[in-house]
């Protein structure tokens, strides 16, 4: 059974008919351990005093913690005072998104991003905010919003190698704030299982990881975690279904995406490395993704061709038909969160991925076997209490579609009498 998840959603009884089907044909979704959004081995406890650590390390002065200071220290807005909590915000935007991404959190996202001094400049600072809803109303009027989680991509505040960009995270609550009470950080709650903290949160979807605090407990390395932007995938996104707000359709915002494509490539530009396992020269799988959507080097379409796969997935560098798994499997379970880890993880090739043929075995797969721990260590960020797809929505969608029944017919089932 061959599912589209942005085709089901755009014919939506056809949708319900789809998920109904998987979950009464045998694609019962498996007893997770309650380990989502958690790393693992690059797990470090983290609480509010890492938090605070972590904010001290990138915004020393304090600069950032109202999210009104944080539009108007961004350039997003000119003064604090114009902020107003509905309505129209972050005015000098260089692209502007509305969606819903249906495959990870479930949440309506206003997104706008823009970059300094302008995006055609090279090594630009990026800026970008995601307000998080529960309707499109409400995202279209700025109305009970959950929380704005926010990125930059800038140097360090100490002024030392001004040239070297990175990753840092900010969340504010519905309120604005960052704190979500006095002197305690905001912990956002993204899947309904507990309060997480950032940046660790932040890092299970956008690469690198949280660091331990140093002896004299500042946050190491400036702050930086060797994170990510994340490359907009349409195929993830369902669109504001309201006729009186064209203008938040899918096709009415192509041009913006595309944008906000480019920008996320522009902080994420690889070079081609030989690539053992697959024998081939290849780019960062994150670099190609973007690419491959508007036609290859260069992005010579205007419109995003989800169905791009990369070459690491065909012949000659992979066998013929494993591009089944990348497509069903892979890309809408898996590729959102793997983009973004070292090139050994990315699952950029085939061969690549086989190399973790076991470890998928037993993170994905043996979860049907049921959990096999004990409930006191969950969420420890160890390997064998864990399960992937790390995230909820996405985990639930895996079991639920068959997307599971495809990954195991080509990494091969397990047999739970084993165990
Ligand atoms: C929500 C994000 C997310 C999703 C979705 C996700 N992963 Fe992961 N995965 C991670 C992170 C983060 C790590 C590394 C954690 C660490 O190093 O502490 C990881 C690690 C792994 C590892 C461990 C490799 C090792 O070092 O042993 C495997 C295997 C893996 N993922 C497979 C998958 C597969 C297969 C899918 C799709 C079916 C998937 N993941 C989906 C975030 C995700
Ligand atoms: C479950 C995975 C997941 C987690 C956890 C997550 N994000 Fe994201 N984030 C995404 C995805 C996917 C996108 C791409 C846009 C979209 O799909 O809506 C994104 C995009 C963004 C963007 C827009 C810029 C970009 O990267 O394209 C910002 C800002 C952002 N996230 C901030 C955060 C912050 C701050 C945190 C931690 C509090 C966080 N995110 C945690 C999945 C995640």
């Amino acid at each position: 059974m061959k599912i589209n998840l942005a085709r089901c959603l755009a014919i939506s009884t056809m949708c319900v008919g789809l998920l109904l089907a998987g979950f009464i044909f045998s694609n019962t979704i498996p007893l997770d351990p309650d380990t989502f959004l958690t790393m693992l081995e690059r797990y470090v406890p983290e609480d509010a005093t890492t938090e605070t650590a972590y904010y001290a390390a990138v915004d020393p002065e304090n600069k950032k913690t109202t999210y009104a200071d944080w539009l108007f220290e961004t350039g997003f807005i000119d003064d604090p005072q114009d902020y107003e909590s509905t309505g129209p915000f972050a005015i000098h935007a260089d692209a502007s998104v509305t969606h819903q991404n249906v495959a990870d959190l479930g949440f309506i996202r206003r997104v706008s991003t823009r970059c300094e001094p302008s995006c055609d400049a090279t090594n630009p600072d990026i800026y970008s905010v995601i307000e998080n809803y529960l309707t499109f109303d409400d995202a279209a009027a700025r109305t009970n919003r959950l929380a704005s989680v926010t990125m930059e991509w800038t140097s360090a505040v100490d002024g030392s190698r001004p040239s070297k960009k990175f990753v840092v995270f900010y969340a504010y609550t519905g309120a604005d704030e960052r704190d979500q009470s006095p002197g305690i950080p905001f912990q956002p709650d993204l899947d309904g299982r507990g309060q997480k903290a950032i940046p660790g949160l932040c890092n299970t979807c956008h690469g690198g990881a949280p660091r331990d605090l140093g002896s004299d407990g500042t946050y190491q390395a400036n702050g930086n975690t060797r994170s990510l932007f994340l490359p907009m995938d349409l195929d993830n996104f369902a669109f504001d279904p309201d006729p009186n707000r064209q203008e938040l359709s899918r096709a009415a915002q192509e041009a913006e995406y595309k944008k906000m494509n480019e920008i996320v490539l522009t902080s994420r530009r690889s070079k081609e490395k030989f690539d053992e396992e697959a024998g081939m020269y290849r780019l960062a799988a994150g670099h190609e993704l973007i690419e491959g959507w508007y036609g290859g080097p260069g992005m010579p379409n205007d419109t995003f061709d989800g169905e791009f796969v990369p070459a690491g997935w065909l012949p000659p560098a992979a066998p013929v038909g494993v591009d089944e798994l990348y497509s069903e499997a892979i890309a809408p379970a898996c590729r959102s969160c793997h983009a973004q880890q070292k090139r050994e993880l990315d699952f950029g090739t085939y061969d690549g991925f086989m190399v973790f043929e076991d470890a998928h075995k037993e993170l994905v797969l043996s979860i049907e076997c049921g959990p096999d721990d004990d409930p006191k260590d969950r969420g420890d960020g160890n390997d064998n209490q864990a399960v992937m797809p790390l995230a909820k929505e996405t985990y639930e969608i895996f079991w639920a579609t068959g997307q599971a029944t495809v990954f195991s017919h080509h990494v091969g089932a397990i047999d739970c009498s084993d165990r």
